[in-house]
């Protein structure tokens, strides 16, 4: 029997292809089942299941809290919501770095028990290995390079990286070996937008980019901070399209009023 979908749905292929034609390559951050609806019903490419969750969702001060089976049940409720497009999953830290076994298990995890598309994971040449067994089960997996937020208390800031002569030349040589070793795509943070129209140029894999400037091949938002729900967060390369902090908290003070004063619920509002 034969399975049919009307909705034609983004592939890694899909997103090789926008590159060779110039067209960007659109992503954002979700994790929950309602927000994933809304982003993949306005048309985005792909919804990264970020390790990100574990600020935005869990309010952890950094990635690293988050563990493998939390990140299973943010990727299951969001991959129940997309019906269009790719989604790849975070692979949280310490779900790989041991050795390439624990790191195709991770993977194999995040593909079979929450449906994913792809995984994505932060390094370069010290993760190679893992990459490569990764592909070789059939698993398309993303690169991460430049800020690593997993890598947090090896660099002690956020700031913007491979500013240096020698990291920028370590980090090209970086996204050309992870572009070797069989991934499909690489995501670059931070870093000097001629750096990231650079390693645009010199690999064939997409490179989506988060504060790596308008020469790569696509870009990406915690959708958390372009929605203007996290208020204290306001990097130079992010920019916010709603205020929803202040738009919520409003909503929720005029809500708290109209029970108080009993307006709320009216006449035409009960039974
Ligand atoms: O976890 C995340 O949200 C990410 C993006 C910042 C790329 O890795």
């Amino acid at each position: 029997m034969s399975v049919h979908n009307e909705t034609k749905r983004i592939t890694t292929h899909t997103l090789q292809s926008m590159k060779q034609n110039g067209e960007k390559i659109t992503m954002l951050t979700a994790y929950d089942y309602s927000m994933a609806t809304i982003i993949d019903d306005a048309g985005i490419d792909v919804i990264l299941v970020g390790d990100s969750a574990s600020n935005v969702m869990a309010g952890h001060e950094t990635t690293l809290p988050i563990t493998l089976d939390q990140m299973i049940y943010h990727a299951q409720s969001v991959i129940r919501a997309c019906k269009r497009c790719l989604v790849i999953v975070d692979l949280p830290f310490g779900s790989y770095q041991g050795n390439s076994k624990e790191a195709l298990n991770s993977a194999i995890r995040i593909m079979k028990e929450a449906g994913a598309h792809g995984i994505k994971l932060e390094g370069g040449e010290e993760v190679i290995d893992s990459v490569k067994r990764i592909i070789s089960a059939g698993v398309p997996v993303m690169g991460h390079l430049g800020l690593t937020p997993q890598s947090i208390y090896k660099f002690g800031t956020y700031t913007v990286r491979a500013k240096e002569e020698a990291e920028a030349e370590m980090l090209i040589s970086n996204a050309i070996k992870l572009e070797e070793a069989g991934c499909f795509s690489l995501v670059l943070e931070k870093i000097p937008a001629a750096l990231g129209a650079k390693v645009a140029a010199a690999i064939k894999i997409p490179v989506i980019g988060i504060g790596a400037g308008g020469g790569v091949d696509g870009q990406v938002l915690v959708m958390h901070d372009m929605l203007g729900i996290t208020k204290n967060f306001s990097p130079r390369f992010l920019r916010r399209y709603l205020n929803l902090y202040d738009e919520i908290k409003a909503a929720t003070e005029q809500y708290i009023k109209d029970v108080k004063t009993k307006d709320f619920p009216n006449e035409k509002e009960q039974y």
